[in-house]
């Protein structure tokens, strides 16, 4: 290494820790605008989200700052850091938009008043993805606008929507995405101390059920008995969505194996919130059911609410069903897979609509071998002091198998500063400040490794 190289770390470790204040205001500052983007309500929201986020990326050095957007699709920003000569362009990647809140009563703090407790900030996007939007900026600001790499940064609107106008945003702005090497920041580590890499991610596909029974309500009693009702039609369908060990039925999907070692399983059940005496359902190892196999899981059922109800059959009943699936899968056939599933394992002759729901998205397993994935890990492993986890992941980011698809050549690196304590999508959505910290000095590092090395004539 040349002496030049040497230097560089310590001075960069100064510049990341001068940001984090200003950082983490703004993180703020972006938590407090509810960017539900699902929720039409919050329409105007996501694009003041947009509209902060942009003024952000001019105020970190960002060059032809943009807000773009596709018909009926969500506002998205685009800015760029030119390359210095020879360099080349990395695509720093997050999402603005959040999930609903799931009942602000729910929360101890309200979820759009970011509050510090115990080392973490707590707020609806404080982790997904708000966090990757300002690690990606703290990075910037950093190098005072002007990385050692070229830089695009992409921060999309959509993404908890499954990114259904992705696909033409992409072929719209295609010129001003290509890039080398993208960080996708969406993504989370084992543990607040340890870096991980996301080699893998699963698909996702919805599907709404419809059953129909009867012309009209009928009375319970003077029916009941020989005419059914909708709801129970229902229930008994999703009842055959798994067999009796608790893995999903429905036939010709993809498995996969790892002998990665499974967490510890009072933490992880600590994580998922299960309660004394709950089982896991499923075989196979808890990584294996993460992050290889099929999930199919019951989001929602339309049915009149307990304290309304009357004595009546119900004709009617609707339900979103939600699978997800393992790299190797194919979205389309596996929803067909699942539509014919549930067509055909309705009783009683009663009638059956499956309708394909909000969007899908494919699942991947990325390559890691390369330079690109070298860099990260001396990167990662030099921020936090200790080597890189490599895993996969249950969740899913539709953004990533369009984006390999549009841009074959680059190298996909998927990053995030959440973990397993997040409590992403839930009540109590937190980040873990320090970690927060480790993030924007791994992918300042990151950025620094990936510049070519500089000239010592
Ligand atoms: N950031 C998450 C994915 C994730 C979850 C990464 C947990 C690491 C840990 C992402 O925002 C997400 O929620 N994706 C959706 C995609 C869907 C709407 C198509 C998901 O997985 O449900
Ligand atoms: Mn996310
Ligand atoms: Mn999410």
């Amino acid at each position: 290494m040349p002496d030049q190289g040497e230097d560089r770390p310590t001075d960069l470790v100064a510049a990341v820790t001068a940001v984090l204040p200003g950082a983490r205001a703004d993180l703020e500052r972006l938590v407090r605008i509810p960017s539900i983007w699902a929720d039409p309500a919050h329409a105007d929201d996501t694009r003041r989200s947009a509209e902060a986020v942009a003024a952000l990326a001019q105020d970190a050095g960002g060059n032809d700052v943009r807000i773009v957007a596709v018909e009926g699709g969500a506002p998205a920003v685009i800015a760029h850091w030119p390359a210095p000569p020879g360099a080349p362009t990395v695509l720093l990647y997050a999402h603005h938009d959040v999930q609903p809140t799931g009942g602000d009563d729910l929360w101890t703090s309200p979820p759009f008043e970011p509050t510090e407790r115990g080392g973490r900030l707590y707020g609806r996007g404080a982790a997904d993805d708000k966090a990757g939007v300002m690690t990606h900026l703290a990075v910037l600001r950093a190098y005072r606008g002007r990385p050692p790499v070229g830089v695009t940064l992409f921060v999309e609107g959509e993404e908890e929507s499954g990114s259904p106008t992705l696909t033409a945003l992409l072929q719209e702005y295609r010129d001003a995405l290509a890039c080398d090497v993208i960080v996708i920041a969406d993504s989370a580590n084992p543990a607040v101390d340890v870096p991980g890499l996301t080699t893998s991610l699963r698909g996702l596909v919805d599907v709404t059920i419809e059953v129909a029974m009867l012309e009209r309500q009928a009375h319970s009693g003077v029916f009941g008995g020989p005419v059914g009702d909708a709801l129970t039609v229902l229930c008994r369908t999703l009842a055959t969505l798994h067999d009796e060990h608790g893995d999903v039925a429905v036939p010709g999907l993809v498995t996969g194996t790892t002998d990665a070692p499974d967490p510890d399983e009072a933490t992880y059940r600590g994580d998922a919130g299960l309660l004394p005496g709950v089982e896991l359902i499923g075989t196979g190892s808890v990584n294996e059911r993460s992050w290889l196999k099929p999930a199919v899981a019951v989001l929602g059922i339309d049915a009149p609410r307990t304290d309304q109800v009357a004595n009546v059959l119900l004709p009617r009943a609707r339900a979103v069903v939600s699978m997800r699936l393992a790299p190797g899968d194919d979205a389309a056939k596996a929803e067909r897979a699942l539509a014919e599933h549930l067509e055909s394992h309705v009783p009683w002759g009663a009638q059956v609509t499956v309708t394909p729901g909000r969007g899908v998205a494919e699942p991947t397993a990325l390559d890691t071998t390369g330079p690109a994935y070298d860099a990260a890990r001396r990167a990662f492993s030099a921020a936090y002091g200790t080597a890189v986890v490599e895993s996969g992941l249950g969740g899913s980011i539709p953004f990533i198998a369009e984006f390999a698809r549009t841009f074959p050549g680059a190298a996909v690196l998927v990053t995030g500063v959440g973990d397993p304590a997040s409590r992403w999508h839930g009540i109590d959505e937190s980040l873990h400040l320090k970690m927060f910290g480790l993030g924007v000095h791994a992918e300042a590092l990151l950025l620094a490794e990936l510049a070519p090395a500089p000239r010592t004539a």
